[in-house]
């Protein structure tokens, strides 16, 4: 195995150069070097997903872990989260019911929620969702209609800002951006409205065509229109 002897050498350089140099004069730059903490295993990554369901945080995932493992830095516990990101929105016409996915900023966070708009009315806030959620479901939604979506993350400085509530009234005419922590769905008429609104509509033209060929045969003659011939 080739990554041995490296890793021995690597073990024997750490293990014995400080001691070499301690006997040499102390040079101030190299002392500075020293000082810097030698992490005992290379760095590797906690298997943490910032957009995984059920994602344990990454500090829990670094006391349990055996081996020493790296977490992504994160903002200020003493400051709001930055605002999630929201992922896609899987849409459920038949059901009227919309799955959410999104993924954790790079702050500490104690719960999440999601607000729903519905034209200008709204906000509508959802359940409380502890940290590990990253996604949730939204349920009564009318086939047809546009809705604003947004996810908040909270901790206990306050909450993440969400883009659409500056909008507040106007939430359907604020640009939403593409990564941000709100998003705008429209619910797709069901297949069965479709069907009622093609035979509405078949039978309208039915009925008109209908009425012009009886006014064409019946009530034309009657009433008196001259008939052309060419
Ligand atoms: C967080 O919520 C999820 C979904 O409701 C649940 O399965 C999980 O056990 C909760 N975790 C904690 C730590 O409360």
């Amino acid at each position: 195995m080739p990554g041995s002897p490296c890793f021995l050498w690597l073990l024997a350089v750490t293990c014995l150069v400080p001691r070499a140099q301690s006997l040499d004069p102390p040079d101030p730059e190299e002392e500075d070097e020293d000082q810097t903490p030698l992490p005992p295993w290379p760095a590797i990554h906690c298997d943490y997903d910032r957009c995984r369901h059920l994602q344990v945080p990454c500090q829990e995932l670094q006391r349990v872990s055996p081996v020493p493992c790296l977490c992504p830095g994160l903002s200020s516990p003493d400051k709001p989260p930055e605002p999630p990101r929201l992922g896609e929105v899987h849409i459920m016409a038949e059901e009227g019911r919309a799955l959410v996915h999104w993924c954790a900023p790079s702050s500490p966070v104690l719960q999440y929620w999601l607000l729903l708009w519905e034209g200008s009315r709204g906000p509508q806030r959802g359940p409380s969702l502890n940290a590990t959620v990253r996604r949730a479901e939204l349920g009564g939604l009318k086939p047809g209609g546009t809705y604003v979506i947004c996810v908040v993350a909270s901790n206990k400085a306050g909450d993440s800002h969400a883009v659409a509530q500056e909008g507040g009234e106007n939430s359907e005419h604020v640009d939403l951006p593409a990564f941000g922590p709100c998003s705008r769905i429209t619910v797709p008429l069901r297949p069965a409205t479709l069907v009622h609104l093609a035979v509405g509509v078949g039978t309208a033209l039915a009925l008109l065509s209908c009425s012009a060929l009886v006014w064409h045969f019946c009530l034309r003659d009657r009433w008196g229109c001259p008939r052309r011939r060419l």
